[in-house]
């Protein structure tokens, strides 16, 4: 084994799909070959990355006797639902500090994290780091031994997951046959990239990882990746990380704003691969994807890490079923 191993709460169950997307890179028509890591596919709470972060995250809380999970997250929070669900599996209580107000009808991952039972917090205004952190004390004082998880999961523990995952990639694509260009990924709190460049340093990966940053410049995103790509190694016992190029074009009007690029992406690979990609994270990585296989500066073949997300499309109803989105698409045609 190229990494030593860590005690795991079973949240994975096996490898998740890879396979090639022949009607997607045929719509592209940019001369490259596609293929999805099914991360999407992960099995508890409608899958996504951060189980993989999880089943680590979780085995630890366990170990030192936590009585209750707590993390924090944007309203539509992938990570926070994944987090509910875990607890549910695992027997422990979960408490959430979502950023936003609460809706009358909750919506996507919000509804999510009510029926895996999680207590919801909501911080407006406030930062939820600083709520999260009173809401562990009050818990602890309450006699509750809480479990902090750091935003995304995104702790050099909880990226040991995904250098993991980039050795069940490796093996899967030697078992095809296949020797990835390019891989393309949505990075935010840093962990998934994290664990995929210590990976990819540890198999001898020669081709190039793309992060599509989704809510960060490049720079500002460095200056988190940076250290926790450190940490994992030194977790993992490795002395080098495999360099990731960040794309900070594909920003939009900002986190969580579908517009047209988005739109384009999600319609493509639902069209013609009846595969889901979500509004905030995949969306935008794909249309990143998308744009730099047309500027002709992707190789053949390349790997999208499809990372889940999909439960959020149903909290942008409006923005999907505008007419204009759903009618006005003649690329899309069959
Ligand atoms: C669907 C999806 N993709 C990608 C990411 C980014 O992963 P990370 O936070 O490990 O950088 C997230 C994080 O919230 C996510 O929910």
């Amino acid at each position: 084994m190229v990494f030593p191993t860590f005690p795991t709460f079973p949240l994975l169950l096996g490898p998740t799909p890879l396979h090639d997307l022949p009607r997607f890179s045929a719509w592209l028509n940019a001369g490259i070959e596609v293929w999805i890591k099914r991360d999407d596919l992960t099995p508890y709470a409608l899958g996504g990355n951060k189980l993989r972060k999880l089943t680590y995250l979780v085995a630890d809380a366990l170990d030192k006797g936590a009585t209750d999970l707590v993390t924090t997250g944007a309203a539509q929070s992938n990570h926070c639902r994944q987090t509910a669900a875990a607890a549910a599996r695992a027997g422990l209580g979960c408490h959430l500090v979502l950023r936003g107000r609460p809706e009358d009808r909750p919506g996507g991952n919000v509804l999510l994290d009510h029926l895996f039972g999680a207590t919801l917090h909501w911080a407006d205004a406030q930062d939820t780091t600083a709520a999260m952190a009173a809401l562990v004390a009050g818990l602890e004082a309450a006699g509750r031994r809480p479990y902090a998880i750091p935003l995304g999961g995104s702790t050099p523990l909880g990226a040991v997951g995904y250098a993991f995952a980039w050795l069940e990639l490796a093996e899967q694509a030697r078992a095809a046959g296949v020797t990835f260009a390019d891989v393309v990924f949505a990075p935010s709190s840093g962990g998934t990239q994290a664990g995929l460049a210590v990976g990819a340093a540890a198999t001898g990966f020669t081709g190039r990882l793309h992060g599509i940053s989704v809510d960060r410049s490049a720079a500002v995103l460095e200056t988190i990746t940076g250290p926790l790509t450190a940490a994992t190694a030194a977790l993992l016992g490795r002395a080098d990380a495999y360099p990731v190029v960040i794309h900070d074009a594909y920003l939009g009007a900002g986190y969580g704003v579908m517009a047209a690029a988005e739109r384009e992406a999600i319609l493509a690979l639902a069209r013609r691969e009846g595969i889901l990609a979500d509004p905030v994270y995949t969306g935008r990585a794909l249309a990143g994807l998308i744009d730099l296989a047309r500027r002709g500066e992707l190789r053949s073949p390349v790997l999208f890490w499809h990372t889940g997300g999909a439960p959020a499309l149903f909290a942008y109803e409006r923005e999907l079923l505008e007419g204009a989105f759903l009618s006005n698409v003649p690329a899309l045609e069959r």
